[in-house]
């Protein structure tokens, strides 16, 4: 019996779930502002320490988070990016103009993609160019990347430096071709993927799980038209959905300095992520009862007023630590279906992990989201059931006031992640895991006086996920969860 008040939280220990992939908390590295190029590539020659060109720092910071996997090189930039720009020697590669009027200086093209996914120790997720590329494009790349030898194209990477091949474990055919990819319909995209899926040579053990660009947001017309069409052909379709405070593309709301009417609306525009992923589940589940294809989320996060320092640029507070939370249990809550998501980006673009200037370097509180987190890779779901939720009301905006989610971890322990939505009332939580007498939990809390606290170059640690611990009594936890906090602990049973 819980008192008055509280919030209770019941987890089923003993009725394990699906494994939340490791690929959820994958990443998304685009040529895009100062995404790769200063964020994290700044060159052999340059006085910031690197390590064949990529930044020591972010690559250090990077590692602390598990990346799993990348997605690269876009995006929309994938969509008018040629492969053969970015081999062979630095220095005689082109420079080019993309769609978003970047110009690539195409430093960082295969070779130097891949040092950096072994310094992550991640997998890659290559984006191919449907847009403005070709079938032997295409075909040529897979099977430079992949081929072991006996082919002109194995040769020429090894004369590239690399004799052998690079692990390709995810390749995507285009990106948002019912946009920026090439203003498409569905069914002819189905058709063209199926012609470019076709002709991608690579050796049978080698060969990368395909991936189909799907739909945007809502719109679920594509994940219709791909799941009928391409059964067999592909492990995925995507789907990208941003979250706009204001919900207007037009004036999105300020990253920083914003009332709580956007905190509000961001959180609850961020949690449509769960109707969304169930409509397209729902047309999956009538196309595919096998369960073969899966909902790959490869661009979400949050979408301000940019900036102005570099395309897409913008500042990272605690609400995109909750808004990071709050999806990663949706992802969690559908892990069946839900096998890879990529956060839009990784360094200085959108929802970014990391912001640099220069030499400097600042962690956001999204960052510390994602290594809160880490114990939930590859973790199995645990059922989870919330009874006298309270919920936070502003407006005509009614939200859940606790989101929750665990999972048994590789280690063996129970980890509970908590969010409250609250921006002013902390919240009383109990917690029993059904069988096990818990003893305590103990972890780390994300929080902050300010709705918009964040970390600048000036004052880097203003915001980072300090220790916490609590006790239980006759086997259950009694949790204080902080107003406007994401936290994670790991239950001593
Ligand atoms: O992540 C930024 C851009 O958003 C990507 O290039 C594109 O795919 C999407 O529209």
């Amino acid at each position: 019996v819980f008192a008055a008040g509280q919030v209770s939280i019941s987890i089923d220990a003993g009725k394990p779930g699906p494994v939340i992939n490791k690929n959820v908390y994958g990443q998304f590295a685009e040529h895009l502002g100062t995404g790769v190029y200063e964020g994290m590539w700044v060159g052999p020659k340059s006085n910031i320490p690197n390590t064949r060109g990529w930044r020591n720092d972010v690559v250090g910071a990077l590692k602390e988070l598990h990346v799993p996997l990348v997605r690269w090189p876009g995006g929309c930039f994938a969509d008018t990016y040629h492969w053969r720009d970015g081999i062979g020697p630095q220095d005689t590669r082109p420079s080019n103009v993309h769609g978003s009027n970047v110009e690539a200086i195409n430093a960082v093209g295969t070779h130097e993609f891949f040092d950096l996914i072994d310094m992550l120790g991640a997998d890659a997720y290559i984006n191919g160019n449907v847009g403005t590329g070709s079938v032997q494009e295409m075909s040529d790349w897979v099977e430079y990347m992949t081929s072991d030898g006996g082919s002109p194209l194995a040769r020429l990477r090894a004369q590239n430096g690399r004799e052998k091949p690079f692990k390709v474990a995810y390749f995507g055919i285009g990106n948002e071709l019912w946009g920026c990819g090439g203003n498409m319909k569905p069914d002819y995209y189905a058709n063209l993927y199926s012609n470019y899926e076709h002709f991608l040579r690579a050796p049978e053990k080698a060969r990368p799980k395909m991936i189909a660009s799907g739909g945007s947001g809502f719109d679920t017309a594509w994940t219709q038209a791909l799941s009928k069409e391409l059964k067999g052909r592909t492990i995925g379709i995507t789907v990208h959905q941003y979250t706009v405070p204001t919900g207007n593309w037009d004036v999105k709301g300020k990253d920083l300095g914003f009332k709580e009417g956007e905190w509000i609306s961001t959180l609850a525009n961020t949690m449509k992520m769960d109707q969304l992923v169930k409509d397209h589940v729902a047309v999956l589940d009538k196309n595919d009862p096998e369960k073969k294809i899966g909902l790959m989320i490869d661009e979400w996060g949050t979408w301000y007023d940019e900036e102005g320092r570099s395309a897409l640029f913008q500042q990272n507070s605690l609400r995109d630590a909750l808004v990071a939370a709050l999806n990663f249990h949706i992802f969690h809550q559908h892990a069946e279906r839900v096998p890879l998501t990529t956060i839009a980006q990784m360094v200085n673009v959108l929802q970014a992990m990391i912001l640099t200037d220069k030499e400097k370097m600042v962690l956001t509180p999204t960052y510390y989201a994602f290594q809160m987190y880490v114990p939930f890779q590859d973790a199995k779901s645990l059922p989870l059931a919330i009874k006298d939720n309270t919920s936070y009301t502003l407006g005509a905006v009614t939200i859940p006031g606790v989101s929750a989610s665990a999972a048994r971890a590789k280690d063996g322990k129970v980890y509970l992640s908590l969010v409250n939505t609250d921006p002013s009332k902390a919240v009383d939580v109990a917690v029993d895991v059904a069988g096990t007498k818990v003893k305590g939990a103990a972890g780390k809390v994300l929080t902050s006086a300010a709705m918009d606290a964040h970390n600048t170059f000036q004052n880097p640690q203003a915001i980072k996920p300090a220790a916490f611990s609590a006790g239980a009594a006759g086997g259950k936890l009694s949790i204080k969860v902080p107003a406007k906090a994401v936290m994670v602990v790991a239950l001593e049973e």
